[in-house]
Order: C-alpha cells, then sequence, then structure tokens
C-alpha cells in the first residue's frame, strides 16, 4: 500500500478502475478523473469550494423534469454541447452543412404540412417570412421528398410550449419536392433569452453575461441513406450571433432576411433562403444516435434505469450504466 498524497491519489484511482470491463467506459473514465484531479490541483481546490460545486449540481439536478433538462443548459452555456457537435460532424464521411443546437424546444408531434403552408397559426400584419431552400448532397445532387422539421420562436420571442403545453405553433414538418426544394411560410423569429430563472441562469448572471439566443429556425433534415441534420439558421444581422450564450450560431449558418428576391417562389413578403447538404450516411451513423436531446425522453429513459440497474451489465456503455 503506497502513501496516498496529492501527487499520487490520481494513479490509485485508475489502478483501482483498471478492472473496467466495458473498453469505452474505461477511456472515459481515466481521461474523466485524469482532467477533474488535474482541474482541482489547478485551482488549489478548498473544501468550501467543492461543496458550492455539489451544491450547485444538485440543484441543477432538481431543476430537471420532462419539461426542462437543466444539465443540457450547462453543458450548452459552457460550449460543450457545441463542441460535441463539432466533433460530431468532424466523424461525418463528407462535409455537410454543420450541426447546431436542438435546444430545450424540440418535439416528436408537430403536424405534417403542404409545401408553402405557414407554420404561425395566427400571422401579425408585417411579420410574416417566407422560408425556401434546396436540399442536396455534397455534389449538389437533389434529394427528392427529405424530410424538413422546422420550429421557432413566435414574434413574442417565445416557444409554442412556453405559453402552452398543450397545442404547437410555430412548427411543422415538410416534404421536399422531386428537386430537393422546400417552401414554409413563417414569422421572423425573435432572439430570446434562455430560461434565468433557475442554477445555471444565476451563473450566468455571476458571469456577467447577457443569456441571449440571437433570432434562429431550428432545422432537422432527413433522407434515406443520409446522416440526419440537426442544425439552425440564424438571421443576418442579429448582434448576438457573434456573443450566442449556448455557442449555436456561426457564420457559415447565418442566413440574410430579404425584402424582395425574384428567386423565391412566394412573392409579396420579404423571404429568406437557407441551402443544406447532408453527408451520406456511414455505418456508425447508426450507434451515435441524434444530437441533442427532448428533455421527455431523458426523464423517461432515468425512470426505468433503477430496475434494470440490478441485472448484471453484459451490453456496452450505454447499456451497462442506464439499462438500456
Ligand atoms: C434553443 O435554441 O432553443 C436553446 C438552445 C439552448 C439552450 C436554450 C435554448
Ligand atoms: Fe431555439
Amino acid at each position: 500500500m503506497h502513501e496516498l498524497t496529492p501527487e499520487t491519489i490520481t494513479d490509485a484511482v485508475l489502478e483501482q478502475m483498471a478492472t473496467t470491463s466495458d473498453p469505452r467506459l474505461k477511456e472515459i473514465m481515466t481521461a474523466a478523473v485524469k482532467h477533474l484531479h488535474a482541474f482541482a490541483r489547478d485551482v488549489n481546490l478548498a473544501p468550501a469550494e467543492w461543496l458550492k460545486g455539489i451544491e450547485f449540481m444538485t440543484a441543477v439536478g432538481k431543476m430537471c423534469s420532462a419539461e426542462r433538462q437543466e444539465f443540457i443548459l450547462l453543458s450548452d452555456t459552457l460550449g460543450l454541447s457545441a463542441l460535441v457537435n463539432g466533433l460530431h460532424d468532424l466523424t461525418a464521411v463528407e462535409d455537410a452543412t454543420h450541426t447546431s443546437l436542438l435546444g430545450p424546444f424540440f418535439r416528436e408531434n408537430a403536424p405534417k404540412l403542404e409545401a408553402g403552408a405557414q407554420i404561425a397559426n395566427k400571422v401579425t400584419p408585417g411579420t410574416e417570412v417566407a422560408l425556401w431552400g434546396r436540399i442536396t448532397n455534397v455534389r449538389g445532387e437533389p434529394l427528392a421528398n427529405a424530410q424538413v422539421s422546422v420550429w421557432q420562436t413566435g414574434a413574442d420571442g417565445l416557444y409554442d410550449i412556453q405559453v402552452d403545453a398543450s397545442g404547437t405553433d410555430y412548427r411543422g414538418v415538410f416534404t421536399a419536392d422531386s428537386q430537393g426544394n422546400f417552401l414554409i411560410r413563417t414569422v421572423r423569429p425573435l432572439g430570446y433569452s434562455i430560461p434565468m430563472d433557475g442554477p445555471v441562469g444565476k451563473l450566468v448572471q455571476a458571469q456577467g453575461r447577457h443569456g441571449m439566443r440571437p433570432a434562429h429556425i431550428h432545422f432537422l433534415v432527413s433522407a434515406p441513406g443520409y446522416r440526419e441534420l440537426v442544425t439552425a439558421l440564424y438571421v443576418k444581422g442579429d448582434a448576438h450571433i457573434v456573443d450566442d450564450v449556448v455557442f449555436g450560431s456561426s457564420a457559415d449558418l447565418v442566413a440574410e432576411l430579404r425584402d424582395s428576391d425574384a428567386a423565391c417562389p412566394l412573392k409579396g413578403i420579404p423571404s429568406m433562403r437557407f441551402d443544406l447538404t447532408l453527408s451520406r450516411e456511414s455505418a456508425a451513423d447508426k450507434a451515435t444516435g441524434r444530437v441533442g436531446a427532448d428533455p421527455a425522453a431523458i426523464a423517461k429513459a432515468n425512470e426505468a434505469a433503477p430496475a434494470k440497474l440490478a441485472k448484471p451489465a453484459k451490453q456496452g456503455l450505454f447499456g451497462s450504466l442506464f439499462g438500456r
């Protein structure tokens, strides 16, 4: 038995974890312990500060429900979600449109609409916008019948579920035509603040950050044989494109709102063009899962886990930890 000191404790922990049978769990936890210990040494973490951290994480967990995922919000505001998305893009077999955050307001139950339909239930005059573009592969070939799901805030900067969880508004699922073209009527999205009433909002405030996201429209695009794309367009000119609190906006995802564009199939209202390219799907893509998650699905998986954890786990990392 060697003496445990701040210098030897890391190796002692790694030695004890060396029996981990799942190789990916072993790799992840080895790196996590090394970096966590290095961080504590770096800042010379005091017991009271360690406790503050524990209290903070406890508060984050308590704020999580089927409607809200405060841990994802924490990951978003630390830039971790954007980093994971960027790493995911690097594993695509082709360099297609880049990923952006799914966010907490995606829902599976959006209505299927005809091309050119308006996604807002009520339109205030002067706010209507035509959103159009083309879905292709990286060689510019159209992806006929690609499925395009969009969701956004209304002119008040709120998502439908923030106002009334029972109905749907400002969201819809469209099918591209034989040339990969899609056409959607919508309203101007507004930039908005992330939820600031929880522990993550308090941290963001303590850091003197504004908590704002630039105006954007979310997209989830799929076509058989291609990697699912979760992304968003960011409206050119929004002041927060350069300092999005969750690091989702990026110069390559900016779209211009034009008062008139002769090329737009819908005349008489301002328009935004947003073309998207998809990467071919690889065998590995099937295992990586969607970029981002619905809070309700996380709550459900968590409820199911305790009973299954009792069984001896022979599955991979996610199976052995979460009983899936
Ligand atoms: C959103 O885009 O809806 C969003 C993303 C991250 C945190 C909060 C909101
Ligand atoms: Fe959003």
